[in-house]
């Protein structure tokens, strides 16, 4: 059977499913089925052989839809290859620099323990004054996080580059 890849997001702004498109393109290029979707589209695993997941970050935890499809999906995703990935800092620098070392929500720690991931990677955001609400533009001026896009499309790319080439390299499982 052909490998499929599944990359599922957690999104409030629009600014992670535009990195889970971009991940799915490249796999798409190096050659494998790949199916990107919203995390709460998502009911079954079985078609897929690995799964890429990813979200939002906000004060410090994954979109409610990202968070609840690890917890339902835990015991799937223990058995597959998986990669999870947050997007969240803005300004310029190291992505986990910026976040003091934050690199997967608390809460989750225990189901990413089991799951056991290839990777958890941080990628810079996007803070759009258009799209935000009183009261998230009123939080981001009190932690003064600089507004603008600041999503790294080249550390994007390659993340998911070494993602096809694992899955390229391992026979179908
Ligand atoms: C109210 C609010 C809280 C946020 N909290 C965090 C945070 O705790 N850590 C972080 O790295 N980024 C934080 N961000 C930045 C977002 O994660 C960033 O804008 C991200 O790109 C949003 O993804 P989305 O467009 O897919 O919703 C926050 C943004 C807002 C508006």
């Amino acid at each position: 059977m052909d490998s499929q890849v599944l990359v599922a997001y957690g999104t409030k702004h629009g600014g992670t499913a535009e990195i889970a498109e971009k991940i799915g393109q490249v796999l798409r290029e190096a050659g494998l089925r790949t199916d990107v979707h919203p995390a709460d589209r998502v009911s079954d695993l079985t078609p897929y052989q690995a799964v890429v997941l990813g979200s939002g970050v906000y004060i410090g935890r994954w979109r409610k839809e990202a968070a609840t499809f690890l917890k339902a999906n835990e015991q799937a995703l223990a058995e597959r290859p998986v990669w999870l990935f947050s997007s969240g800092p803005t300004g310029e620098g190291d992505p986990v620099e910026l976040t003091d070392g934050w690199r997967s929500p608390n809460a989750l720690q225990p189901i990413v323990d089991h799951i056991q991931p290839r990777d958890v990677a941080v990628f810079h955001g996007v803070l759009d004054a258009k799209k935000m609400n009183l009261i998230e533009k009123w939080m981001i001026k009190q932690v003064k996080a600089p507004l603008g896009d600041f999503r790294d499309w080249d550390a994007i790319t390659s993340w998911a580059t070494t993602i096809a080439d694992v899955l390229g390299a391992s026979s179908p499982r």
